[in-house]
C-alpha cells in the first residue's frame, strides 16, 4: 500500500516503522511535541539554512548527505546499526547466550532507568547550548554548533523509539518527560549535574564537546555492549555521529590554544587578555571545571547497581571483547579511588581494594581520563611548538569532586587535601571566576561573516566535508 510508504516518510528510519503502525502513530504523536521543545528550547539564532550532515543509512559506504537544510526541516530519523544475526551476550551470567530482541521482564526496570537516564543528556546539552549561536565566532562555528544540535536531537529520538517500541505506556510517559524536564529548571531539571550547568561562552561549548560528550561516548560504548541487541545496535549508531561531536571540541580548544600561544609568541607575554584573547591560566580553569563535572558523571567510584548491570548483561564495560579475562569478573578484585583511614583518625586520598564488578565505574572513569590525557597532550604540542615553556593538564581525581568518594573533601587540582576554608580563599586560582567568566563573554561578539573569523581564535585547517574555511555554511534569516 503506497501509503504506507507515505507514512514512514515523516520520520526517516532504517526499522521497518510502517509495518508496525501502532508504533509508528505513537511516535508521530510524539513528534509535534519534539518540534515544539526544538522551536521555544532549540537554537535561538534565526537561521534560513545550515550546511548540515543527515544521517539517511547505516551501510559502509556512507551513512550521511550533506547540504543546506532549514533547521525545522530537518530529517530526524531512526537508525540502528545493521544487525549481527549471530551475536551473542559479551558478559555476566548470561555469557555465551544469544542477545536478547525483547526486553526480559526481570530486567525491564533497570533497562528502563538506563534508556532514560541517556535519553536525557541528549536534549539538556541542545538546551545548555541555545544561545550560543549569537556569538559563534565563524560561520564554520555555527554550522557545526547546530550540526551537534540537530545530532543531539537525533540521539533523543533513537532514545525514544526504544521507550515508546519496548517498554508500552511507561516508556511513552517518559518520553514525554523527556520533553518537560529542562537543563537548569527549578522545578524540573535534567537528570545529571552536568547537564543543568549553563554554556555560556563558546569556550566552554568546546570544553564542554570534549569533555561533556566525550563521557557520552564512554556511557554509549557500555550500553553498545548491552545484551539488549536494540539498545547495543542504536549505540553502535550513535557513536559514529559522536566522533564529530569531539572532532568540534578537540579542534576547538586547539585553535583557542593556537591562537593564545601565537599572541603570547609574538608578543612576547603571557597577558593575552588586553590582545584581545583568553589567557592560557583562563583556560586551564575551563578545562579544570569540566573535566571535573565530567568525572562526576561516571558515578560513585563503588556501585553495586552499575555490578547487577553488568551481571546482568545491560551494560558492559568499554571495549569488553578485547579484555583479557573471563568478562564475568566474579572472583576478581581491583583498586579504586577511595578516602581511607588514617592513623591520626582522618581520612587521606588514596585507593582501596574492592570486588571487580563493584569497581566498574572506576575502570570506566580511568578510560576516559586516559583519552583525556591525549587532548591535554595535543595542546601542550602546540605550545611547545610555538616555543613556550607552559603546559596545561588535568587536575588531580579528587579536585571539585561533588559525586563519589571525594564528594566531602576538598582537594587542590595537585590532589593536596584542603580544609573548607582554605578551598573558599582558593578555589578562584583553579576554577573560573566570575571576572574570567565576564572577560570570556566580553570576546564572545558574533562574527557571522563570511570568511572571517573572531580574534580569540585560529582559523580550522580543514572545512566541513571538503568545503572551504570560507564556505557559506550557514545563511542567517
Ligand atoms: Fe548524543
Ligand atoms: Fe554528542
Amino acid at each position: 500500500m503506497t501509503t504506507s510508504a507515505d507514512y514512514s516518510e515523516k520520520i526517516p528510519n532504517n526499522v521497518s516503522l510502517h509495518e508496525d503502525r501502532r508504533l509508528q502513530r505513537a511516535l508521530e504523536s510524539w513528534q509535534p511535541n519534539f518540534l515544539d521543545w526544538w522551536q521555544t528550547m532549540g537554537p535561538a539564532l534565526p537561521t534560513q539554512d545550515v550546511y548540515l550532515r543527515t544521517a539517511v543509512n547505516v551501510g559502509r559506504e556512507g551513512w550521511a548527505q550533506f547540504g543546506h537544510v532549514a533547521m525545522p526541516e530537518y530529517r530526524w530519523g531512526i537508525f540502528l546499526a545493521e544487525r549481527d544475526p549471530g551475536r551473542r551476550v559479551g558478559f555476566g551470567e548470561h555469557k555465551g547466550e544469544p542477545v536478547w530482541d525483547k526486553v526480559p521482564g526481570e530486567y525491564r526496570a533497570d533497562l528502563l532507568r538506563l534508556i532514560v537516564v541517556q535519553g536525557d543528556t541528549e536534549p539538556a546539552s541542545v538546551e545548555q547550548q541555545r544561545n550560543l549561536g549569537a556569538t559563534a565566532p565563524s560561520l564554520y562555528d555555527l554550522r557545526n554548533l547546530f550540526q551537534v544540535n540537530v545530532e543531539e536531537g537525533r540521539h533523543l529520538w533513537a532514545m525514544v523509539y526504544l521507550l515508546h517500541a519496548y517498554f508500552g505506556r511507561e516508556g511513552r510517559e517518559e518520553a514525554e518527560e523527556l520533553l518537560h524536564r529542562n537543563s537548569g529548571s527549578a522545578d524540573a531539571p535534567r537528570i545529571l549535574g552536568a547537564f543543568n550547568e549553563e554554556t555560556p561562552d563558546w569556550l566552554s561549548f568546546f570544553m564542554f564537546t570534549y569533555f561533556t560528550d566525550r563521557d557520552g561516548k564512554y556511557q554509549l560504548g557500555t550500553l553498545k555492549e548491552s545484551a539488549f541487541d536494540p539498545l547495543s545496535r542504536t549505540c553502535e549508531f550513535m557513536l559514529k555521529e559522536e566522533a564529530h561531536h569531539m572532532m568540534v571540541g578537540t579542534t576547538g580548544v586547539d585553535r583557542v590554544v593556537e591562537r593564545t600561544a601565537q599572541l603570547m609568541a609574538e608578543h612576547e607575554t603571557d597577558e593575552v587578555a588586553a590582545l584581545g584573547a583568553i589567557s592560557l591560566p583562563v583556560i586551564q580553569k575551563y578545562l579544570n571545571f569540566h573535566y571535573s563535572v565530567s568525572l562526576d558523571l561516571f558515578g560513585g567510584e563503588t556501585s553495586t547497581n552499575v555490578a547487577n548491570y553488568y551481571t546482568a548483561g545491560l551494560k558492559g564495560r568499554w571495549s569488553e571483547d578485547r579484555r583479557q579475562d573471563d568478562h564475568q569478573l566474579t572472583d576478581d578484585s581491583m583498586m579504586v579511588d577511595a578516602l581511607v583511614d588514617g592513623a591520626d583518625g582522618g581520612q587521606s586520598i588514596g585507593e582501596l581494594e574492592v570486588p571487580a564488578l563493584t569497581g566498574l565505574n572506576t575502570d570506566l572513569r580511568r578510560q576516559y581520563i586516559n583519552d583525556c590525557r591525549g587532548g591535554v597532550n595535543r595542546w601542550n604540542k602546540i605550545l611547545a611548538d610555538a616555543g613556550l615553556p607552559q603546559r596545561l593538564s588535568l587536575p588531580h581525581i579528587a579536585f571539585n569532586r561533588k559525586v563519589g568518594a571525594f564528594a566531602g573533601i576538598e582537594a587542590s587540582p595537585e590532589g593536596e587535601q584542603l580544609t573548607a576554608e582554605a578551598w573558599r580563599r582558593r578555589q578562584g586560582e583553579w576554577l573560573p571566576t566570575d571576572v574570567d567568566k565576564t572577560h570570556v563573554r566580553s570576546l564572545m561578539r558574533p562574527v557571522h561573516e563570511r570568511g572571517k573569523i573572531a580574534a580569540w581564535i585560529a582559523p580550522p585547517r580543514n572545512g566541513i566535508n571538503g568545503r572551504p574555511f570560507d564556505y557559506d555554511y550557514v545563511h542567517l534569516a
